[in-house]
């Protein structure tokens, strides 16, 4: 496979992240032949950016197929409302299309569950972004706790402090259980839960945690929430986060380990080891940077350019849905706690 063909299904918001990824890997690598859209002026908005692209509002599930018969993508992007994400990558992976969906992988383990076996029975990949991870200082972090440099994980913590304004939840998915699945957690925060997860390299076996909605009036799902995640080794994770701050302030991701202490803000890394040394890792940001959300998560270039490098080899894309859908239970396993007031074992 020499150059790949891509489609897109989703063309809201976060395609800001994903038209200067898709410019800077350029037309040698990816060729977009499809962009799809209940809009058709946000399906063309995109499109026009690529010569040759196709737009359609034709997104029904049997039309959706339809046209994947008829543009035969390698790779479908999924960038729909979190309760959609299962449904089409069914789809697509039935019709023996690769695909890489937004987080989160789905809104219940069911819906995990289904995308991981219809990829397992089409031999199609299947992907979920989570961009950060791709973050230099994060991958630092990792190899030095995997390698035990950094010593065993004594706890950590994560605080996202956001603001949505009213108007962020003005459309006809977020702000719902039934359709976004769940408010700052699942779309804002499982960012750090990931995070936490990808560099301990440790799951998490209890979760106590709390969720409410104390300020913003109109939406359903919470707008605070915080959590105890016990890790494997029994060290704790404390999880904070809100979206009803006055600005964006950069998230805050520490580990703390026998031999020091990793804390990431926003993009920047900065270990201080226990014999007094400082060390600080800062991105070497993809050219897309400055054109995506500028307060945190700049790498979807990154991960999409690894996604496809995988497809040209013919070798897995970076991380499965399995490991999305770990991230994805301690998520629902922070909501599940709330609702019964007890702790959850996963
Ligand atoms: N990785 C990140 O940091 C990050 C950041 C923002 C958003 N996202 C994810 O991107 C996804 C989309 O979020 P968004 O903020 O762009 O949302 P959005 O509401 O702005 O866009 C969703 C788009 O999907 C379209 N749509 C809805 N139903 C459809 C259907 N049945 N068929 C075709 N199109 C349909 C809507 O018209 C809309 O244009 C979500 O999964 C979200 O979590 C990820």
């Amino acid at each position: 496979m020499s150059k790949l063909r891509a489609a897109v299904i989703g063309c809201g918001r976060i395609t800001s992240a994903y038209l200067p990824a898709l410019k800077n890997i350029g037309p040698e690598t990816v060729e977009l032949v499809l962009a799809m859209d209940k809009q058709l002026d946000r399906a063309e908005k995109f499109a026009e950016h690529f010569p040759g692209c196709t737009a359609s509002d034709m997104v029904d599930l049997i039309s959706f197929k339809n046209l994947l018969r008829e543009y035969q993508p390698d790779i479908l992007h999924i960038l729909l409302p979190h309760h959609l994400h299962c449904e089409y990558a069914v789809a697509a992976l039935e019709s023996g299309i690769n695909v890489l969906t937004e987080k989160p992988i789905g809104i219940s383990l069911m819906d995990a569950d289904k995308m991981i076996n219809a990829s397992k029975k089409s031999k199609k990949q299947l992907g979920v972004i989570f961009q950060n991870r791709y973050i230099d200082g994060v991958e630092r972090v990792r190899s030095l706790i995997q390698d035990g440099t950094l010593g065993a994980v004594k706890g950590a913590f994560s605080m996202l402090a956001w603001h949505r304004p009213p108007s962020y939840y003005d459309c006809d998915w977020k702000g719902n259980w039934m359709t976004e699945g769940g408010g700052v957690i699942i779309d804002q925060a499982i960012h750090s839960i990931d995070l936490i997860r990808y560099m301990t390299n440790m799951e998490a076996v209890k979760v106590q945690g709390h969720v409410a909605r104390r300020v913003l009036e109109n939406i359903e799902v919470e707008d605070v929430a915080d959590a105890a995640i016990t890790l494997e080794n029994g060290a704790v994770y404390s999880f904070f986060a809100c979206n009803y701050y006055t600005k964006n302030s950069p998230i805050r991701v520490e580990i703390h380990c026998e031999n020091g202490t990793a804390l990431l803000t926003a993009d920047k890394m900065d270990i201080s080891w226990e014999n007094g040394e400082n060390e600080t890792i800062l991105p070497s940001l993809c050219a897309s940077s400055a054109e995506g959300e500028n307060y945190w998560g700049v790498f979807h270039e990154k991960q999409i350019r690894s996604c496809y490098d995988a497809l040209t080899r013919g070798t897995p894309m970076p991380w499965g849905p399995e490991d999305a859908k770990k991230t994805l239970e301690i998520v629902l396993s922070i909501y599940l706690s709330a609702r019964i007031s007890d702790s959850v074992t996963i």
